[in-house]
C-alpha cells in the first residue's frame, strides 16, 4: 500500500481511503456480509483510513465498522467521523447542529458505537449556520485535550470558513467532492488548503458511481440518493454517460478500467489529495485499489483534460435545496 500524509498536521494514511457510507445508507440496499468482507479485505490490503458519519444509517455504519475492526489492530487505522447532520426516524434530513454541547454529545455516542477510545479525525459534516465555526472547532479542540479525538477535519466548507477554523486549531483535512466531473474546489478551496498545509480527502471520485463505468439507469431506487441527484436524471444522465464512453476508450488504451482511470486522475492531482472510494463489495474494492498501479503521464492527463474538460458534467452535483446549504459553494471572493 502507498501512503500519503493528511495535511501538514495530520496522520499518515493509505493513499486511498475507504468510505463506508453506502454500506448503511443512501445507495439503496447493501449486503451486510459483503460489506463486512469488504471492510476486512480493505484493512488486509493495507487501507488504513476508514470514513464514516454518525448519521449514516443513524449509527448503523459506526456499529458495522466496529464489527469490521474485529481481529485488526486499532492503532494501525485512522477512523474519520462526521457529525452534525440531524435525521428523523424515517431517515429525513432535519437540519444541522454543531453547537459545542452537541459536538460533545455526538462524540460520546460515536465512541461507544465504534467501541474505540478515540476518533482519529472528527469533523462537522456541514457548516451549522447558527453556530460560529470557531465554537464548533473549539469543542473538538476540547475533545482533543481530553484524549477522545486526535485531529480536526472539515467537510464541504469554503475557503473563508477553512481559514477561520484553522485559526482556532490546525485542520488536518477538508473532505469534499472532487473528481474529473466535479472540479469546483480548484478555484479557491484547494489553493487555500495548500497555502495552509491542509490535506483534501476527496469523495465522489467516481461521482457516486456515475463515472465508474458500471452505472445503469435501472439501478437508482427510491431510497437512493441517485434517484433525485440532478446528474443522474434524464438528458443529464445521457450526456454524462457519453462522457464515460470517452473515458472508456482512454482507459482501454491505458490498460485500466474506467473507475481506475477516474481514481488515478484524482491521485495525480497532488500528493495532498487522498481519494475516498465508496466500495462496498470486494470486487469493487480490488478494482479501486488497482488505480494505485496506474501512474498517469502528462500525455495521459492531457488526453483526459481534452476528453473531459472542467465543467463538462451535465447537472449540478446536488439538488438546489442541498446546494443552497453548502458553504463550499459560496465564493470567498464574492
Ligand atoms: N463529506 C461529505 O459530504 C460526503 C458526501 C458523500 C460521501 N462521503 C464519503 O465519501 C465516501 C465515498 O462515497 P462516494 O459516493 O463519494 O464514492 P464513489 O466511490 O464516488 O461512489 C461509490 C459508488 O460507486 C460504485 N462503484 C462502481 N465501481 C466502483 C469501484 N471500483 N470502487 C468503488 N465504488 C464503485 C459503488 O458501487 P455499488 O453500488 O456497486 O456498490 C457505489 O455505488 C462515502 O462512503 C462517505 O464516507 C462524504
Amino acid at each position: 500500500m502507498k501512503h500519503r500524509t493528511l495535511g501538514r498536521n495530520g496522520p499518515e494514511v493509505s493513499a486511498i481511503g475507504l468510505g463506508c457510507m453506502g454500506m448503511s445508507d443512501l445507495y439503496g440496499p447493501a449486503d451486510r456480509a459483503e460489506s463486512l468482507a469488504t471492510l476486512h479485505a480493505a484493512i488486509e490490503a493495507g487501507v488504513t483510513l476508514l470514513d464514516t458519519g454518525d448519521f449514516y444509517g443513524m449509527g448503523h455504519n459506526e456499529m458495522l465498522i466496529r464489527e469490521g475492526l474485529e481481529g485488526h489492530r486499532r492503532d494501525d487505522l485512522q477512523i474519520s467521523v462526521k457529525f452534525g447532520a440531524l435525521r428523523d426516524p424515517a431517515g429525513g434530513w432535519i437540519g444541522v447542529d454543531c453547537r459545542p454541547a452537541a459536538v460533545k454529545n455526538f462524540a460520546a455516542y460515536s465512541l461507544r458505537r465504534l467501541g474505540v477510545d478515540h476518533i482519529d479525525i472528527y469533523r462537522p459534516a456541514r457548516l451549522d449556520p447558527a453556530t460560529p465555526i470557531e465554537d464548533t472547532i473549539g469543542a473538538i479542540a476540547d475533545l482533543i485535550k481530553a484524549g477522545h479525538v486526535k485531529h480536526v477535519g472539515l467537510s464541504e466548507v469554503g475557503a473563508a470558513t477553512i481559514r477561520r477554523a484553522h485559526a482556532v486549531h490546525p485542520i488536518c483535512d477538508v473532505q469534499i467532492e472532487y473528481s474529473l466531473i466535479s472540479r469546483g474546489i480548484e478555484d479557491e478551496i484547494l489553493p487555500a488548503c495548500r497555502e495552509l498545509g491542509i490535506g483534501v480527502t476527496a469523495y465522489g471520485v467516481l461521482s457516486r458511481g456515475l463515472i465508474s463505468g458500471h452505472w445503469s439507469q435501472a439501478r437508482a431506487g427510491a431510497t437512493d440518493f441517485r434517484g433525485f441527484s440532478p446528474r443522474f436524471q434524464g438528458q443529464n444522465l445521457e450526456a454524462n454517460l457519453a462522457l464515460v464512453e470517452r473515458l472508456r476508450s482512454i482507459a482501454a488504451a491505458l490498460g485500466g478500467s474506467v473507475a481506475q482511470i477516474a481514481i488515478a486522475w484524482v491521485l495525480a492531482q497532488g500528493a495532498d489529495i487522498i481519494p475516498l472510494v465508496g466500495a462496498r463489495r470486494r470486487d469493487r474494492l480490488d478494482e479501486a485499489l488497482g488505480a494505485l498501479d496506474l501512474a498517469l503521464s502528462s500525455e495521459d492527463l492531457a488526453a483526459l483534460a481534452e476528453a473531459i474538460p472542467a465543467g463538462a458534467a451535465a447537472g449540478e452535483r446536488y439538488d438546489a435545496a442541498q446546494l443552497a446549504h453548502l458553504d463550499s459553494e459560496k465564493k470567498a471572493s464574492a
